[in-house]
């Protein structure tokens, strides 16, 4: 039995903690009180930071039209596809990947995820460094997209297809070590340039060409057939266009990339007292976003540097915006030189790096990225961007593009000064300049 004064003693803190436990109790089941305390605790920053990563450009990723595709489709056990490693950028090597994930989804396959050649950062325009004579290996997936977030992604929309991230996963699977070749050609498939013309004989000539190929009667279990990179190729007027919404956001960015671009959009945002608020999504009037795809990589693909700063320039010139976004991955002594050239019509030009590296956790971020993962940074923030202004020839601005496209308020024209380049495509939000065969293939094939 308690001694009295040890009762009271008890009762005393008894008291206090009850209340505790009950206000606790009352704002875990009252969530949005108990979001409030919590953001009250957090920093601006820190609640700007979260907002920006969870509140994506074009909302939340809709799986129903994934399922749709997954479910219509015939799933072979124990045939499985992987595809050769793909070099290059964000926006080529997304494209590479989706059409992987999609080419395994039409056949009904489990699928390898392919694997990404990481370029010579110390020479960016050598995209595949020799590796000794032998085949390509690559990085991880994990090199610039969100696997987690793919795998999840995939496993509730898609739990047909089986997935592996790598082959590492399968390395006590002796039959598919070696693997059967297979390609778009190899399978029948008439082409009009890059892009597919007939999906819906696709699954079919697939399987026809596999079981032409191995038997099913005799072949192994399981079974692995290779595909090579494929390039533009699905066209996403094809079928729903849910779809072609939704699909490419499988692959989503790697997480300390978005954060980086949480980190100088909040460092913009204070700057030049832009009132952003992640969570409203992005408004026509906060700031142009200018791509400069001039880098060493870019020739002879990409008009020189002189008429890209000109171009751009036009968009900034007489308007009332008295700063820009630069996306690129210019050296600093192009990006100086353009910034001149900025300056001298009165406009200051923002890079990545003046939002990040005069803060440590920006600086010690941003230096662990290689060329390409920092370009995951621009990309973020270009798609927040009031009015982004790219080229028709590049497939990462394509991606910013089409994946603004479907916020409300795009429809209609830039309201932009005149250029005297042609405009491969426009909406309110977004301006690709050029005219070029290849951007009208991307058009046709990006899934934003
Ligand atoms: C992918 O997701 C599935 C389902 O949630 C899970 O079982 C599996 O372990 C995940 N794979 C990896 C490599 O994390
Ligand atoms: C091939 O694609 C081009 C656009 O790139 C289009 O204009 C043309 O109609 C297509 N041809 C066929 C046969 O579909
Ligand atoms: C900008 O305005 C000045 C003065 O009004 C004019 O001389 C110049 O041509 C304009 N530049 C452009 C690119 O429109």
């Amino acid at each position: 039995m308690l001694a009295s004064p040890r009762l009271f003693y008890v009762l005393k803190f008894a008291g206090p903690a009850l209340v505790l436990v009950w206000l606790i109790a009352y704002m875990i089941s009252d969530q949005p009180a108990y979001d409030n305390v919590v953001r009250q605790f957090k920093n601006e920053r820190d609640v700007f930071i979260a907002d920006f990563l969870d509140y994506e450009v074009g909302g939340e990723l809709d799986g129903s039209s994934i399922s749709e595709l997954c479910a219509s489709k015939t799933w072979t056990p124990g045939l499985m596809l992987s595809c050769d490693p793909q070099s290059g950028g964000f926006g080529q090597v997304k494209d590479a990947h989706l059409n992987c994930i999609r080419f395994a989804i039409e056949a009904g396959a489990e699928l390898v995820l392919p694997r990404i050649i990481k370029r010579d950062d110390k020479n960016i325009a050598n995209t595949r460094p020799k590796n000794g004579g032998g085949p390509y290996i690559g990085e991880f997936i994990d090199y610039l997209f969100d696997f987690e977030y793919l795998n999840q992604t995939l496993s509730q929309h898609c739990p047909q297809l089986r997935l592996y991230r790598s082959m590492n996963e399968l390395w006590d699977v002796p039959q598919v070590q070696s693997a059967r070749k297979i390609s778009l050609q190899d399978v029948g498939v008439k082409l009009n340039g890059s892009v597919i013309e007939d999906m819906n004989a696709l699954p079919e000539q697939i399987k026809s060409y596999i079981d032409r190929t191995e038997n099913p009667e005799t072949r192994p279990f399981p079974i692995r057939f290779k595909s090579d990179i494929i390039t533009s190729a699905f066209p996403t007027a094809y079928g729903n266009q849910e779809l072609a919404k939704n699909f490419g956001r499988l692959l989503r960015p790697r997480k300390d990339a978005r954060v980086l671009a949480g980190i100088a959009l909040y460092n913009l945002h204070k700057k030049y007292h832009l009132n952003l608020d992640p969570k409203q999504g992005f408004q026509h009037s906060t700031f142009p976003g200018l791509h400069l795809r001039t880098e060493a990589d870019a020739a002879p693909i990409f008009p020189p540097f002189d008429d890209q700063v000109a171009s751009l320039l036009g968009f900034v010139t007489n308007t009332s915006t008295e700063f820009a976004f630069v996306a690129t991955g210019e050296t600093e002594e192009h990006r100086r030189a353009f910034a001149k050239k900025a300056e001298a019509v009165d406009v200051t030009l923002v890079f990545k790096q003046d939002l990040l590296l005069d803060e440590p956790e920006g600086r010690e971020l941003l230096e662990q990225l290689t060329w390409d993962q920092r370009a995951l940074v621009d990309y973020e923030i270009m798609l927040r961007a009031g009015l982004a202004v790219g080229l028709g020839e590049s497939s990462f601005d394509w991606n910013i593009a089409l994946r603004r496209r479907v916020v409300p308020g795009a429809e209609g024209e830039a309201h932009s000064p005149p250029t005297s380049s042609p405009i491969q495509y426009q909406d309110r939000y977004s301006i690709l300049l050029g005219s070029s065969e290849k951007g009208n293939t991307l058009r046709a094939t990006v899934w934003p």
